[in-house]
């Protein structure tokens, strides 16, 4: 009696245990399609909608895809015939009834074949290697013509510096560039410096990455076609923010970028009545970080706010430039930032109102 309530007992204490491990497989085989779905989506989704190294629109992101796909192509070829082997080999010498008996025959050293299998490979690489450096020397070695824009990107704990130093503008997390067309081809060339610790520029359409150093000044261009904004960002761990350190580049058409040009390189209309806004801004120490072209706020450890209405985003990309954004924004900057640089200056509502309307001036 006993002894068969031991038993049924066992019996589904192991019928439980198997069928929390069939659960727990479940999870995992779910987890694994997601994953798989995830990378095949981001591989075959519409390149309008994605950021995809596999869509460029720009030299010389389309010269580094060309390449990626020979190497990608050579060594898609040699893990089918490695793979091939393996379960060919796995398949057809696999244990048979019988085969305990006896050893199969021991083959030891084959000249012909190690010899392949030395010789080949170095020249896979070499040709790797020569295409490879080609590229790089390619892109690397490329001069500004006249009609280059020139631009400097200053990578900080959180945001992107953007400078021209011929056009006289500083702006912040949007990159403005004319888009090159037959006639009038105007690249754009970055030099690319860090304020503060490692950042990395990368706009996956546009280029491959390059790393902002500090004290070391990188190099890097982009020559975009077809106009729009094109979406990235920081590549290289920079602290707590680093995923929210994000990169618009605007690709204009020639025209709209001088528009552009021209709407920054003006300075603020300086205000004839003193209206409390301003008072609240120079009143703060935000004239500390900030510049506001025109006035006493010349400060440079935060971005240049004198066309900050023009920006699309706030805080290094994080959120839409919209009224109620920039109220929370200069009210806590820490609740959308944690870790941000920009302090909460403590004001009343009324003051944060005062404020806003004033930033909202600046276009
Ligand atoms: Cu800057 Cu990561």
């Amino acid at each position: 009696m006993t002894s068969g309530r031991k038993l049924t007992s066992s019996i589904s204490a192991t019928l439980i245990r198997l069928s929390r491990i069939a659960a727990k497989s479940r999870r995992q085989a779910f987890a694994l399609i997601f994953i798989l779905g995830g990378c095949a989506q981001q591989v075959f989704a519409d390149p309008s909608e994605v950021t995809n190294i596999f869509s460029p629109l720009s030299q010389p992101a389309q010269e580094i895809k060309e390449t990626s796909l020979l190497v990608l192509a050579v060594c898609g070829v040699i893990f089918i015939i490695v793979a091939g082997l393996l379960i060919y080999a796995i398949v057809r010498y696999r244990h048979r009834a019988g085969d305990e008996a006896s050893e199969p025959p021991q083959v030891y050293g084959s000249n012909q074949i190690e010899l392949a299998w030395t010789v080949l490979p170095i020249l896979i690489v070499f040709v790797l290697i020569l295409v490879t450096s080609r590229t790089i020397a390619d892109i690397q070695d490329r001069k500004p013509p006249p009609t280059a824009v020139q631009a400097t990107v200053v990578g900080h704990q959180w945001w992107w510096e953007i400078r021209y130093p011929e056009l006289g503008i500083v702006t912040a997390n949007e990159l403005h560039v004319p888009a090159s067309t037959g006639d009038r081809r105007q690249p754009a060339f970055l030099k690319l410096q860090s304020a503060d610790v490692a950042h990395s520029f990368w706009v996956p359409q546009l280029a491959g990455k390059t790393d902002l150093i500090p004290n070391k000044e990188n190099l890097m261009w982009i020559e975009p076609t077809k106009p729009g904004t094109y979406l990235g960002n920081c590549a290289e761990y920079c602290g707590t923010q680093h995923a929210r350190m994000l990169m618009r580049v605007v690709v204009q058409s020639p025209d709209e970028f001088d528009r552009w040009v021209k709407e920054q390189q003006k300075n603020v209309q300086v205000a004839t009545n003193d209206d409390e806004g301003r008072k609240a801004f120079f009143a703060n120490s935000c004239v500390n970080c900030h510049t506001i072209r025109g006035t006493s706020a010349q400060g440079k450890f935060g971005p240049d706010l004198t066309h900050l209405m023009s920006r699309e985003t706030l805080a290094g990309g994080v959120v839409p430039n919209t009224a109620n954004n920039l109220r929370r924004w200069v009210r806590d900057p820490q609740e959308i930032k944690v870790g941000c640089l920009m302090p909460n200056m403590q004001m009343t509502d009324q003051e944060v109102d005062q404020m806003v309307a004033y930033l909202q001036t600046l276009k």
